[in-house]
C-alpha cells in the first residue's frame, strides 16, 4: 500500500504521517505547497510521478468563521478541490478516503445524526464541505467519506490548546454550554483512516459515508471543564472560574449547529472501528505538550 496524503501539514495530516511512519506504512505526504488540490494539473502530475495505490484527503479550508467572508476560497478548496481529486482518482482507479464534517447538518435533530440524514448546513464552511461530498459521490464510486467532529490534537490550533492558553492568562472564562458534540482525538482519527486504507487494499472495502468521532457526547463548556481539570496537573493555570454561557451571548460570524453528535454505529459494525476514547487521549495530548518545549511555548505565547 502506498498512500498519497494531501494536507499533510494539517492537524489530522500530521498525525497520519506520524502513525504511518510508526507502522512502516509507505506514504507520500504532500503539504499544500507540494500539492494544491485546487490545481488539477499538479494533482495529475503528482499521481503520475508517485504512483500511489490510494489517496487520503486531509486537505481542506477549515476556518469556519473566516469562510463567511472568504466564500470563494472555501468553495474552491472544499468543493472544487474535492472534485479535482475525485476525477484524478477515477482516471487512475485510485480509492479515495475523504474527510468531512458534522457541520453538514443543521443541529436541529433531537438524537445523534446517522449517515443517511439529510445535509442542511448552517454556514459557508459546512455548505462547501457538503457540496464536496456530493461531487465526490457523483464523480467516483470508490470513495469513503469519513465525517468527524470537534477534532483536537497536539499539532495545529484547536479548542484544547485555546482553553489551556487562555486558562494560563485569565482568572475567568466563558464557554458555550448549548452546543453538544463528540470530541475526536486527531491521533485516533489517523488510526481509523489508516485502518480503512488497509481494509481497502486487502479487498475488504466499505464504500460510502461513515461517521467517526469520540465515544462520549459533551458540550463545549463541559469539554473545557475536563481540559482544565487535566491541564492543571501540568500547566500553571490562573483560571479560577469557568462560566457557562449560551450561544446567543457569544455571537460568531458563522452559525453553529446546537447538536453535532454523530452516530458512529455504522463504522463500528461494518469496519470494526471503535470510537475515539477522547478523555484518555486528551490526557495523553496534555502530557505530550508538557514534555515538548516548542509546544509548551506555543501555549504561553
Ligand atoms: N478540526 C476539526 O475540528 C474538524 C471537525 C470536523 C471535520 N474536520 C475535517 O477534517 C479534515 C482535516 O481537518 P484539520 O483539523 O486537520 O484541518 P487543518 O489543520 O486546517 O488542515 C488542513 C490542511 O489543508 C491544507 N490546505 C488548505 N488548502 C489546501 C489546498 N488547496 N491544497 C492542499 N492543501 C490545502 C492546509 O494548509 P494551510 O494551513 O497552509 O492552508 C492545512 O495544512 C478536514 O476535511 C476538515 O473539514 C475537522
Amino acid at each position: 500500500m502506498k498512500i498519497l496524503l494531501t494536507g499533510a501539514k494539517g492537524q489530522v495530516g500530521q498525525e497520519v504521517v506520524e502513525l504511518a511512519s510508526q507502522l512502516a506504512c509507505e506514504i507520500v505526504a504532500c503539504s499544500k505547497a507540494e500539492l494544491d488540490i485546487t490545481d488539477p494539473g499538479q494533482l495529475e502530475s503528482v499521481v503520475q510521478a508517485r504512483q500511489p495505490t490510494l489517496v487520503i484527503n486531509a486537505a481542506a479550508y477549515t476556518a469556519v468563521d473566516k469562510a463567511e467572508q472568504e466564500i470563494d476560497k472555501a468553495y474552491a478548496i472544499n468543493r472544487d478541490g474535492v472534485q479535482n481529486l475525485a476525477l484524478v482518482c477515477k482516471a487512475h482507479d485510485l480509492p479515495l478516503i475523504h474527510l468531512s464534517t458534522d457541520y453538514v447538518f443543521d443541529g436541529e435533530k433531537a438524537s445523534a445524526y446517522v449517515e443517511e440524514d439529510p445535509r442542511a448546513p448552517l454556514n459557508v464552511y459546512g455548505a462547501s464541505k457538503a457540496e464536496g461530498e456530493l461531487l465526490l459521490q457523483k464523480e467516483w464510486e470508490k470513495h469513503v467519506i469519513v465525517r468527524t467532529s470537534w477534532v483536537f490534537g497536539k499539532q495545529g490550533p484547536n479548542f484544547v490548546k485555546t482553553i489551556l492558553r487562555l486558562a494560563m492568562k485569565q482568572p475567568e472564562l466563558r464557554v458555550v454550554c448549548d452546543q453538544k458534540g463528540c470530541p475526536t482525538a486527531a491521533a485516533d482519527l489517523a488510526g481509523a483512516l489508516l485502518k480503512l486504507a488497509q481494509q481497502i487494499t486487502q479487498g475488504q472495502a466499505h464504500w460510502g459515508i461513515f461517521h467517526y468521532c469520540g465515544d462520549q457526547e459533551t458540550t463545549w463548556y463541559e469539554f473545557a471543564q475536563r481540559i482544565v481539570y487535566h491541564g492543571k496537573d501540568y500547566f500553571p493555570l490562573k483560571l479560577e472560574k469557568l462560566h457557562p454561557i449560551v450561544s446567543a451571548d457569544y455571537p460568531t460570524p458563522a452559525k453553529r449547529p446546537k447538536n453535532s453528535v454523530l452516530n458512529r454505529k455504522k463504522i463500528e459494525k461494518e469496519c470494526g472501528l471503535a470510537p475515539s476514547a477522547w478523555e484518555p487521549a486528551l490526557v495523553r495530548m496534555i502530557q505530550h505538550i508538557n514534555q515538548k518545549d516548542a509546544l509548551r511555548e506555543q501555549l504561553s505565547a
